[in-house]
């Protein structure tokens, strides 16, 4: 803790000394940059690893600078796995630095903000299952002995570590391969580790070297959670069964649990309160700091990390990416990294996350609805969801927010939205008010200008439920149009909200997520991303006490669980999976067991029909990778599309990342199509065919004969040989050719045109998704 604080104050005088900079020399601006080494060779003692970091600071800042400004200019060294480093650089620094021997890549450590937009989804995932696996979650559950012996690193804000969510009740003992620490700071004591929650650090020099001082007033200089992040995502994974668990009004109440409810669980707090006051909501990560986390965690000895955050910039390389250089270190040991897709969907062209090591997940709903309807004077009733208690009162004269705006305050884009600011008290002083869209901030406003109700308009099909702090309730854009066309032909329209109830099983799911990021991957087409969906829309677990369900200074309330959504609710799930895989098939490799998720997963809802996307049409790769797992049938796939670290190299040299490691990329380095992936993306295809290959593994019976289907994308034909497998022992492993040729009648030639193809034993069906384009 002593050294801790030397640490801190000595950022604090850095960060002044980086502002004074700026005005005492002419121009130089000075960032924090990473310079990435690749991996440590192992002959090298911590001492001398720090050393030969510095010594590249010495070599451009040396002559003029004495040794501890050099020292003080080094932010983190990585020691453990991970070759790198972290300072202080002016651009001329950089420039230097990056022309050196043994430089992989020098990148700004650019800070990210995460922005956030479980009773039920375990239960779900189980409905789409299929027959006859009665109870398989359970099974699965008790094959993987709950995941136990497995350990979970969670990155993310830290932990809230008094939840029952991380009771150890009847535990055995922490792993004995366990290497970390509960790391003791402000509100935090080794007392609040246990053997559920094995281990906590954080990582803040990166922040504070960018942003000052950590505001204590705001976060907690520890592992624990101010913000519920974090909580949330690590009770996903591995909280413990907790009954009468509920949001706040008692909605989606029932037994929370995590999806491996007996896992250990690693916090590794990377992300922080927002620096700048502005800034009501959202999180700070730093990328160098991120790294650390990477190095500690993998000498830490976890076997699964879930990381629910992305820092993909406008630079878009590996190379210069902390989540996917942290990986591909992690990935080398075989543990499994599973990360979110982002969420900003649906724009195309938005997965992030997409090295071919980490599995990338997108978000979809389940089948449970807060159900509130609106009633209107008329009689008619609309439908309407929404997670806020409401008390059933009389009808009250309703209004259009575009109606009652104060004039000046709105653009005609923002007409009827209920901007801060924009309703006139007048006009709305103890009506309900229809607004536009469905966000808290047009809850408030209406609740500032003394409406007794807000209606928020939803333009997707799907609702994602917000616990307001005043009565509102969501509706769709049909009901929308119903309520705006009553209060046209009405003279003196009325409504009222009904009081929520949560139901289950009442319409399709899953359906996907507006708000999921879509591929294609842009690092690299030939990759397809995501890799999976899982639920990730309205997803009740444990929250920070020291937080509030809006994560809002306006709101006072405390809750132990909280109602939220986004990609990375959807990570947990499939992180919690990945533990109990890991702990049924402990020889299986981050490849075996990201292949099994993704080829058992399914492309139907639970009704049997297609996955639609959240504007009704039918859903595809781009949203859901392979489609919805099913974690049952992950357990017993048939057959593994298989990859090796060594593989993941020669991938990386036909991107041109030849450094990494001493392996030496061989002189005719193979498409990168071919990566033995358990999806085919095939980018901007040029002439008119091209031809991959697969190698399969056999982990279902010895004697088995698998045979072929194909559906091939429109426009192009897919010839695969052989088209019979035939196994006769486990592990036996079988190749085969997939050449893609494109039809002369091919109309679009740049879209990505989708098909599968799949092997089947007649009792595992073995399904990849196809993605192709091609270029004139
Ligand atoms: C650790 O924290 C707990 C709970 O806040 C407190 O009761 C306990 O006294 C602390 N232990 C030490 C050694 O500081
Ligand atoms: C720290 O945060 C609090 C609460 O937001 C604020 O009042 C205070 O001014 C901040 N302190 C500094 C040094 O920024
Ligand atoms: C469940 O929680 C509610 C409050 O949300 C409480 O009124 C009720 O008594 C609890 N039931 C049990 C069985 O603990
Ligand atoms: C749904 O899919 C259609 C067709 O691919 C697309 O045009 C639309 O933008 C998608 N909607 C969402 C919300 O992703
Ligand atoms: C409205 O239009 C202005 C000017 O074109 C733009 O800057 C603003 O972002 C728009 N606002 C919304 C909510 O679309
Ligand atoms: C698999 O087939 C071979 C040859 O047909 C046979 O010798 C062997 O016993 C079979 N193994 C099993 C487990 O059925
Ligand atoms: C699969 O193909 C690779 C190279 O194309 C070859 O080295 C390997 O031996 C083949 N494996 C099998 C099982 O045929």
């Amino acid at each position: 803790m002593k050294k801790n604080h030397h640490i801190i104050v000595f950022f604090f005088s850095l960060f002044l000394i980086m502002r004074l900079g700026s005005f005492v020399s002419c121009s130089e601006e000075t960032k924090v940059y990473i310079v990435y080494l690749g991996e440590h060779n192992g002959d090298k003692t911590l001492k001398e690893i720090e050393d030969h970091h510095c010594s590249f600071l010495h070599s451009v800042k040396g002559t003029t600078t004495s040794k501890e400004d050099v020292r003080a200019s080094l932010v983190h060294s990585y020691k453990n796995v991970i070759n790198g480093f972290s300072a202080v650089l002016t651009p001329q620094e950089v420039d230097m630095i990056s022309g050196m021997e043994g430089v992989i890549s020098v990148f700004h450590s650019d800070p990210h903000a995460i922005k956030l937009h479980t009773t039920r989804s375990w239960d779900f995932a189980s409905l789409l299952e299929g027959t006859p696996l009665v109870n398989s979650r359970e099974e699965l559950l008790k094959n993987a002995n709950y995941g136990e012996d497995i350990i979970v690193g969670v990155m993310d804000t830290g932990v809230w570590p008094e939840s029952s969510s991380f009771n150890d009740e009847g535990m055995g003992p922490v792993p004995k391969s366990w290497n970390g620490i509960c790391q003791e700071d402000v509100a935090f004591n080794a007392s609040h580790c246990n053997r559920k929650l094995i281990g906590a650090r954080y990582y803040l020099k990166g922040y504070e070297a960018f942003a000052g001082p950590l505001n204590e007033t705001r976060d907690f200089r520890s592992p624990r959670d101010v913000d519920g992040h974090g909580t949330h995502t690590a009770s996903t994974v591995g909280g413990r069964r907790v009954s009468n668990a509920s949001a706040i009004g008692g909605f989606a109440k029932g037994t929370a649990t995590g999806g491996a409810p007996n896992v250990r669980l690693a916090i590794y707090k990377v992300c922080w309160t927002a620096p700048d006051q502005s800034l009501t909501e959202g999180v700070t990560c730093l990328p160098d700091d991120t790294l650390a986390a990477f190095d500690d965690a993998i000498a830490d000895g976890v076997h699964v990390l879930s990381i629910s955050l992305t820092f993909q910039s406008e630079t878009k390389y590996y190379t210069e990416d902390p989540i996917a250089i942290g990986s591909l270190h992690a990935v080398k040991r075989n543990i499994v990294v599973s990360c979110s897709a982002g969420n900003d969907g649906p724009t195309p062209s938005t997965v992030a996350n997409v090295a071919p090591w980490i599995i990338t997940v997108g978000a979809s709903s389940i089948d449970r609805v807060f159900s509130s309807p609106i009633l209107l004077g008329n009689g008619m009733i609309v439908e309407g969801q929404t997670v806020t208690p409401i008390r059933r009162r009389r009808l009250h004269p309703l209004v259009y927010a575009g109606d009652v705006e104060i004039r000046g305050t709105t653009a005609s884009n923002t007409t009827g939205t209920c901007l801060p600011g924009t309703l006139s008290r007048k006009l709305v002083r103890g009506k309900v008010v229809l607004c536009i869209n469905n966000v808290r901030e047009a809850s408030m406003e209406v609740k500032r200008a003394g409406g007794v109700a807000a209606i928020l308009g939803n333009s997707f099909n799907e609702i994602q439920v917000i616990p307001f702090l005043n009565p509102a309730t969501v509706t769709f854009l049909d009901g929308l149009k119903t309520i705006v066309a009553y209060i046209r032909t009405e003279k003196y329209p009325m409504a009222t909200l009904v009081p929520g109830n949560t139901m289950i099983g009442t319409k399709p799911a899953p359906v996907m997520a507006p708000f999921s990021s879509k591929g294609p991957n842009v690092v690299d087409p030939n990759i397809l991303k995501p890799d999976i969906t899982a639920p990730g829309f309205n997803i009740l677990a444990a929250w920070s006490e020291a937080s509030s369900p809006l994560n809002m200074p306006e709101d006072r309330r405390v809750v132990k669980y909280n109602i939220v959504s986004g990609t990375s609710m959807s990570c947990p799930h499939v992180s919690a999976v990945i533990a109990l895989l890991k702990s049924i098939h402990p020889d299986w490799s981050s490849a075996a067991i990201r292949s099994a998720l993704m080829t058992t997963s399914t492309i139907n809802n639970a009704v049997g029909r297609p996955i639609k996307n959240a504007t009704g049409d039918d859903a595809n790769p781009f949203e859901y990778g392979s489609g919805h797992f099913r974690p049952s049938r992950a357990a017993d796939p048939g057959l593994i599309y298989d990859a090796t670290y060594t593989d993941y190299l020669l991938y990386l040299c036909s991107q041109n990342i030849r450094q990494v490691s001493s392996y030496n990329c061989p002189d005719k380095v193979p498409a990168a199509s071919n990566l033995n992936y358990p999806s085919l993306a095939i980018a901007n295809m040029r002439g008119s065919s091209r031809t991959v290959t697969r190698v399969v593994t056999n982990v279902g019976k010895d004697n088995s004969t698998y045979i072929l289907a194909v559906s091939s994308p429109p426009g192009y034909i897919v010839d695969i040989v052989p088209k019979i497998l035939r196994f006769s022992k486990l592990g036996e492993k079988h190749n085969f050719s997939i050449t893609v040729t494109a039809q002369s009648s091919i109309e679009s030639r740049n879209e990505f045109s989708f098909g599968w193809y799949t092997w089947s034993d007649g009792v595992h069906m073995v399904r990849s998704p196809i993605a192709v384009s091609s270029s004139a």
